[in-house]
């Protein structure tokens, strides 16, 4: 029996520098390329998705899909302060074109964690007229494309940005800096109204959403203090800054992204407040647990922000198909769930439709419906899991 309603969203995601290759005038390519930094190989070729992207979109439509999120470099779109590259909007234009022929939706993130080279080195996210930057780059975007963008996500996982930029330091710039990442974090939040604003001013008449990384936060011993504090301040920090923006009101958008991986047990006696999965747990190749239950519960959570909710991201990264089936089995099941008690979820975007480079860990970790063989010229290999996912999309029934 159905239960997923139809014009319900099924499609997987990607972001430029993950699959595009070449991205030569980013920050990400710098770090990637700095010894200093933690990263273990960089991105190079990606897996040619820039020149692919045609044949890319037919196979995953043929696999059953009818939606696909992708994100649009900004450093191929202003190469230089203040100077727009009308060949880079126009391939941006012809991908959406080749998404709608193939019959796919399309979301389009603005920002997915890559700075053009110029804007980091004023101070990126910290320069004092970062709002107005970003605002002008959404402005040339919509004047180009707004009649062509379904879907746009404006900003990808702000509290991500915020804690592994500025925190963690594992993504450029390299900071740790408390007060910097909850700067960051707000000025992200408020980057999002930015870019909803002008988008709102047309052309086109998108649906506009910020996606959110909601991790299920518990206290690694519940009960004891020191965790629940930390866990409290944890919650505030990733979750509550971004939910409570969305319910202050004013125009918000139209919908929320949610992007949901794994469970965080917080530690207050570690040095980066989390413990690792407990003994004996499922984890991925990112070493995350397995943890279906907290994507019912953040699904909820994230609900309360008023808007209807699109799963923008959830997956696994494995070597083992049959996990990834089962992986999808479950927290399919939690969309499900969601569904039967009135949750307004409007979609599901699995991360991610191609193994890619996943940032500082590199290619190792396999998140991708299509196997991507990099010994064979990036010859792309469509997995059991994509014909699974795409006979759920086709028939709307979770138990195909
Ligand atoms: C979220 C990010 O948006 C994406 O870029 C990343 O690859 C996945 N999480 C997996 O870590």
């Amino acid at each position: 029996m159905p239960i997923f309603p139809p014009g319900f969203h099924w499609g997987s995601a990607t972001a430029s520098h993950q699959v595009e290759g070449n991205n030569t005038n980013n920050d990400w390519w710098d770090w990637e390329h700095d010894p200093a930094s933690p990263c273990v190989e960089p991105s190079g070729d990606a897996i040619d998705h820039y020149h692919r992207y045609d044949d890319d979109f037919a196979l995953l439509a043929s696999l059953g899909q009818n939606a696909h999120r992708f994100s649009l470099e900004w450093s191929r779109i202003e190469p230089a302060e203040g100077e727009f590259s009308t060949a880079a909007l126009d391939h941006y234009g012809r991908m959406l074109d080749s998404l709608a022929r193939h019959g796919l939706t399309a979301f389009v993130t603005l920002h997915h964690f890559t700075l053009p080279r110029w804007f980091a080195a004023r101070g990126g996210w910290l320069a004092p007229d970062a709002l107005d930057v970003f605002a002008r780059y959404v402005a040339r975007v919509s004047a180009a494309l707004g009649d062509r963008m379904p879907y746009v996500c404006t900003i990808n996982e702000p509290q991500i940005v915020a804690r592994e930029c500025y925190l963690s330091g594992q993504f450029p710039p390299g900071h740790r800096d408390l007060t910097e990442a909850v700067t960051v974090n707000g000025v992200l939040a408020a980057a999002h109204r930015r870019a909803v604003e002008v988008l709102r001013a047309g052309p086109g008449s998108a649906q506009l959403g910020t996606c959110l990384h909601l991790p299920h936060l518990e206290p690694l011993r519940p009960g004891d203090e020191a965790d629940e504090g930390a866990a409290a301040a944890a919650r505030m920090v990733m979750v509550d800054t971004h939910l409570d923006d969305l319910r202050a009101g004013g125009d918000v958008g139209d919908f929320v992204g949610l992007q949901y991986y794994s469970r965080a047990l917080i530690d207050a006696t570690s040095p980066d407040l989390t413990a690792g999965p407990p003994e004996g747990a499922e984890t991925t190749l990112m070493g995350w647990e397995v943890y279906p239950a907290g994507f019912g519960a953040v699904l909820r959570r994230i609900a309360e922000a008023g808007l209807p909710v699109v799963v923008t991201e959830n997956g696994i990264a494995t070597t083992d198909d049959d996990q990834r089936v089962r992986y999808l089995a479950s927290h399919l099941g939690e969309v499900a769930a969601a569904l039967a008690d009135g949750i307004d979820v409007r979609g599901y975007l699995y991360w991610s439709s191609f193994d890619n480079f996943e940032w500082a860990v590199g290619y190792r970790p396999t998140f991708g419906l299509v196997g991507i063989d990099r010994a064979d010229g990036l010859r792309r290999v469509p997995r059991r899991s994509a014909e699974l996912f795409g006979e759920v999309a086709r028939t709307g029934d979770l138990s195909v």
